[in-house]
């Protein structure tokens, strides 16, 4: 098929059609296919902000606290099932970024502040997609952590730091689960813009990481067409009539470009188109698809429901008929989703004081309690403020739904602070003066202040901006139908100074250095013995678990493999989930390093009383660190330890483990072996500066 096509044929396919399609070339056959965002859900255009009904998943930020790949899997299936009926062939997710600072406004869309719980849930997700044979695309590739300034900015990374973290959840899912595209981001990375950095695209992408598919540019972010070509971009979007193919043919006939590397993505367009032609025959989902996808929908939400604190007082029993003022606007008009590309045109959604009234009736009175945040955000209105305390101090418990506004998180800017609106903060603080038991339930994409109201709560609940069946799950929660089964993906930190990148954030003058290093997330609070509010991996169950007998096996000198191995028990009276999270201490090494990393996790779901032997393997890189020196993973001989636990910072048993190296691996150079060079160097330096 290639050879049959002219110059002008390849080139023309090498750029969208227009804003969602690429381009046929019908002599020859070839069809257009359709992408269309959006990670949580189809958003299929009809026309400019006009998209087609479709089921709207939890977003990324609560698929990413199930810590549950089989259950993104579900969803990500659900997803493409629903895309190749809307005749689309590509879906333009998932989203893995680093969630680097809290205050990124699309932490909505991203998975974790951590590398392995992203690419293991990025790998699920793009593994559910393309088994409907609708292709994946994981984006944006990379190091597009911040909306302020994306076009423009570089993302200054070290090569360590990008490896260990921002490249990590990429290659995991490039390398498991082999999605057909690629999207490459806004930023620049170290001065140079993604969609046409080869040292990205081609040298890590394809040369390390064997990418076999198409790499897709992020919507007008092609700076020059042809430096993009030759770094390894294959298609540009959206369509931009054809203007750039033309400049690809002009620099063809004037010597300026290899028709070699127009062969090279023309090719991998083809093939594209190929692969995920047959995904979209006609299909028509019948409503008891749909009913399923609901389904689907209310219970990923539940299993991503992060249960923060709890003094007894949830779960609500139905049968105790309590009267419960439900107290918040949120909790009468559903914060379900961000703001931007992801957003997604819901089926139908139910709020959470719809969900709560079918099962308790007028036991439940609803007030709004605070503005809506339409106007001024700072607003605060008395009489709601009032109106809500006089029906707090009447009932047997209080839900107040509280969260950030739908223009607060969106794709193309970042939030400015971690703060709850004042008049939400007021109205916390004035009914935990009630004295009434508290349950507080937060809407919001990713971390946010949690104020003094904080302690007087009964109860603290993050739900996340969990889709269209929020409102139905978080009453399953609730009301004791189904178990908190999530666990924070990201650090709640007791105020904004204290975040990793908060002295290096927004970055400067055209440049965001991530001055953090590899101390991003949990790393950074642990290897500085910070208080959190609540650390990675926190979330309470209605039950309780045990864990038990650990056993740590030996590495294998040529793998680096360690198997892992303990006992779970569900120690308590009722069915529950939880997520045994593996760490490893790390054996002293010639670089910094955290005090601990996540490198492997389990969510297991128990009933009463069950016991489950938990069986991993950890291997080379779950030892290794990156060494710029020889440009590979190392590993440090010495004294590791394994360590499991239920959040970072509630660690249960561990092991020590002697990492050893391959046989006849080198170890890697002691600074006292990278001094003479380094010395060499700079006399060298010297000596060209002395010439100069
Ligand atoms: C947007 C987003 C990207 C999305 C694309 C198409 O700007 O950055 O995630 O898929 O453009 O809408």
């Amino acid at each position: 098929m290639l050879a049959s096509l002219t110059l002008e044929e390849k080139a023309s396919l090498l750029s969208g059609l227009d804003r969602w399609r690429t381009k046929p070339v019908e002599r020859a056959g070839v069809p257009s296919v359709w992408l269309s965002d959006g990670p949580h859900g189809v958003r299929r255009e009809t026309e400019p902000d006009v998209s087609l009904p479709a089921t709207a998943f939890p977003t990324s930020s609560a698929l990413g606290a199930t810590w549950d790949p089989e259950l993104v899997e579900q969803v990500a299936a659900a997803i493409g099932r629903e895309a190749a009926a809307q005749g689309v062939h590509v879906m333009l997710g998932p989203g893995i970024n680093i969630k680097r600072t809290p205050l990124c406004g699309r932490n909505f869309e991203y998975l974790a502040e951590d590398p392995v719980l992203s690419g293991v849930l990025g790998a699920a997700y793009v593994r559910g997609m393309q088994s409907t044979g609708v292709g994946a695309t994981v984006k944006h590739l990379a190091a597009n952590n911040q909306e302020n300034g994306r076009h423009w900015m570089s993302s200054e990374v070290d090569e360590r730091t990008l490896r260990e973290v921002y490249l990590a959840a990429f290659e995991r899912v490039v390398t498991t689960a082999a999605p057909r595209l690629v999207m490459s981001s806004y930023n620049r990375v170290n001065g140079v813009h993604s969609s046409q950095n080869p040292w990205l695209l081609t040298h890590v992408l394809r040369d390390e990481w064997g990418f076999q598919g198409a790499v897709v540019s992020d919507w007008i972010s092609v700076h020059d067409r042809v430096a993009a070509l030759r770094a390894g971009l294959d298609l540009e979007m959206p369509g931009v009539d054809g203007v750039t193919d033309a400049e690809v043919v002009v620099a063809v006939r004037a010597g300026e470009l290899d028709e070699a590397i127009v062969d090279r993505a023309a090719l991998r367009l083809l093939a594209l188109v190929d692969a995920v032609l047959p995904a979209v025959q006609g299909q028509v989902l019948d409503d008891s698809v749909l009913a399923d996808h609901r389904a689907l929908a209310r219970r990923a939400a539940a299993d991503a429901t992060v249960l923060l604190a709890n003094d007894g007082v949830l779960p609500l029993d139905p049968a105790a008929a309590q009267r419960i003022a439900l107290i918040g606007r949120f909790a009468d008009e559903p914060r379900i989703q961000g703001r931007g590309s992801a957003c997604v045109n819901p089926r139908g959604q139910s709020s959470i004081r719809e969900a709560l009234a079918a099962e308790l009736g007028d036991l439940v009175t609803y007030l709004p309690g605070y503005p809506a945040h339409d106007d001024d955000p700072a607003r605060i209105d008395e009489h709601l403020v009032d109106a809500a305390v006089g029906a707090v101090r009447g009932s047997d418990a209080a839900i107040v739904v509280v969260g950030l506004p739908d223009h607060v998180e969106s794709e193309g800017y970042d939030r400015t602070d971690l703060e709850l609106p004042a008049a939400q903060q007021v109205l916390l603080e004035v009914l935990a003066a009630t004295g009434t038991p508290l349950v507080v339930v937060l809407v919001s994409g990713s971390a946010v202040r949690l104020g003094e109201w904080h302690g007087a709560a009964s109860a603290v609940v993050q739900a996340w901006l969990a889709g269209q069946e929020a409102g139905p799950a978080l009453a399953d929660v609730l009301l004791g139908r189904a178990d908190p089964g999530g666990r924070l993906g990201e650090t709640f930190p007791l105020r904004l100074e204290d975040t990793p990148a908060h002295l290096s954030y927004p970055g400067e003058r055209g440049r965001a250095r991530y001055a953090e290093g590899v101390f991003v997330g949990h790393r950074w609070y642990d290897a500085r013995r910070m208080e959190v509010r609540h650390p990675f991996g926190h979330g309470l169950s209605y039950t309780t678990f045990d864990y038990t007998a650990l056993e740590v096996g030996a590495m294998d000198p040529e793998s680096g493999d360690v198997p892992v191995a303990l006992t779970v028990t569900n120690t308590g009276g009722r069915p529950g989930s939880d997520v045994v999270q593996v760490y490893v201490e790390p054996a002293a090494a010639p670089v910094a390093r955290p005090p601990r990393e996540l490198k492997a996790f389990r969510k297991v779901r128990l009933e009463a009383g069950e016991s489950r032997r938990v069986e991993l393997t950890l291997s080379h890189r779950d030892f290794a660190w990156y060494d710029v020196d020889s440009g590979s993973w190392a590993r440090s001989a010495g004294i590791a330890r394994v360590v499991v636990g239920r959040s970072s910072r509630d660690l249960r048993l561990g092991v020590d483990v002697e990492v050893v190296l391959p046989p006849g691996a080198a170890a890697p150079a002691t600074d006292a072996e990278l001094e003479p060079r380094a010395l060499a160097w700079s006399a060298g330096e010297s000596e060209r500066r002395r010439v100069r």
